[in-house]
């Protein structure tokens, strides 16, 4: 059953079969890998929870090409990053008091929650637009995007990490005193995909055969022709995103409703993959449940702990403390540290995240939405789809369908994007591939 009490489908446990007889000796290597995964969780856990928001690695954006290799492999294994000053605060601070002022102009936008919207359901706003064609914060881009690599050395001519493509998201300005419910522990960019398919799956398959420590968050294989929406849920993201981000437009800090993590995304990935396997043996509020000893193989239920069906596709992975108790939610989940305007906040496409629920703080926290998306054929076909919905003024491709923008005041036009680097990222001008 999954937590709507919906049975999961048969074909789920076929799937689970498939995958363990695609891989030698699953039931004994898979069991050590479950045992060394827990064990190491639960002295992370301790270690996270004691360093707190200092454990998630901040830089400036002058500094990224500094860094050394030792800096960039904690972000890598982090999978996380706050990087300062990537545009100045008072262009941050006027993309915010745009926002403010085109929700003014158009007060019938849709947004929640209703009576006193903050999370807004816009994408083409004057300041979204500059904001995401900032030649900086393209920059920072493929700064991000270049963390990730091709294991086998091959050229690819389905990417180039060096051009930055554009996703319109939307923005939130948060107010101070609301609480937010709506978005615990959870992994966007693909739910049952993950393990349904083949070429997502192939991005973990030193997990499932049981070598997770050389599982490799960054190999760009398999992730290329990965894809995370098989059902077109809307929602769900169909783009490969490296990374996603936000850019801070106030000064928010923890407990003032920002975003937490997990910070450790060979970890992580590591439990997630590997827990549809594996049966509690014990009651799940008992404390022995966190003995590995108490979990067994499960290749009899079809159950996908943490995913449910929803509008004819999947959600999640939502894990929770009940249904992946080992990943220690309530101690690991760490609030980013305070950032300013103009500060960006990035985050694995695999990583777990969650707003706080609680805003203590006196002020608005806004972000905009705005993730690492490199050129790969897929992204660049998405992009082109994107750009027609950009010029008629419609919601993108992968968002739920509703209002256009067109009819509202101060939308944004192509000659708001002045620009190289930001038209070629909306696909307003050829891409010339290295
Ligand atoms: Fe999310």
């Amino acid at each position: 059953m999954d937590k709507n009490g919906n049975p999961f489908p048969p074909r789920f446990l076929e799937l689970k079969r498939e995958i363990a007889s695609s891989f030698p000796d699953f039931e004994a290597r898979l069991t050590q890998a479950w045992k060394e995964v827990i064990e190491e969780l639960t002295t992370f856990s301790e270690r996270v929870s004691q360093a707190g928001t200092d454990y998630i690695p901040q830089t400036n954006y002058r500094d990224l090409e500094k860094l050394s290799t030792e800096e960039i492999d904690v972000i890598k294994r982090r999978g996380c990053v706050v990087i300062r000053d990537i545009v100045d605060d008072e262009k941050a601070i006027a993309w915010r008091e745009s926002l403010r002022e085109f929700i003014k102009a158009n007060p019938g936008v849709e947004g929640i929650p209703e009576d006193d919207k903050q999370f807004f359901q816009l994408y083409w706003t004057k300041a979204q637009v500059q904001a995401r064609a900032d030649p900086d914060l393209l920059k920072a881009i493929i700064w991000l995007n270049y963390l990730y690599h091709d294991k086998t050395k091959k050229k690819s001519e389905n990417v180039d990490l060096s051009v930055p493509l554009t996703y319109a998201d939307r923005f939130r300005i948060r107010k101070a005193g609301v609480t937010w419910g709506v978005h615990p522990p959870h992994i966007d960019g693909g739910s049952i995909e993950r393990w349904e398919d083949p070429a997502f799956r192939k991005c973990f398959e030193d997990i499932l055969s049981g070598q997770w420590r050389q599982h490799d968050a960054y190999d760009l294989q398999g992730r290329l022709d990965a894809r995370s929406s098989l059902y077109g849920r809307p929602g769900q993201a169909t783009v490969f995103r490296t990374f996603q981000g936000w850019l801070s437009m106030s000064e928010t800090g923890p407990s003032q409703g920002t975003l937490k993590v997990f910070p450790d995304v060979l970890l992580s990935n590591a439990y997630i993959i590997l827990r549809p396997f594996f049966k509690p043996l014990v009651p799940i509020e008992s404390p022995d449940i966190l003995d590995p000893k108490n979990w067994a193989l499960n290749l009899e239920t079809a159950e996908f702990p943490g995913i449910w069906g929803r509008d004819g596709g999947w959600a999640g992975p939502h894990p929770t403390p009940t249904s992946h108790p080992h990943l220690f939610l309530d101690k690991t989940m760490t609030s980013v540290p305070k950032v300013k305007p103009g500060d960006g906040v990035f985050w694995h496409c695999d990583v777990i995240h969650s707003v706080e629920e609680e805003h203590t703080g006196n002020e608005d926290s806004a972000v905009m939405y705005i993730p690492a998306v490199p050129f790969t054929d897929k992204n660049a076909d998405y992009v082109r789809r994107q750009k027609e919905c950009f010029l008629k003024g419609e919601r993108p491709p992968d968002f739920p369908k509703g209002e256009a923008e067109a009819a509202f005041i101060g939308i944004a036009t192509a000659n708001d994007i002045d620009n190289d680097l930001g038209r070629k990222a909306m696909g307003l001008q050829a891409i010339t591939v290295a």
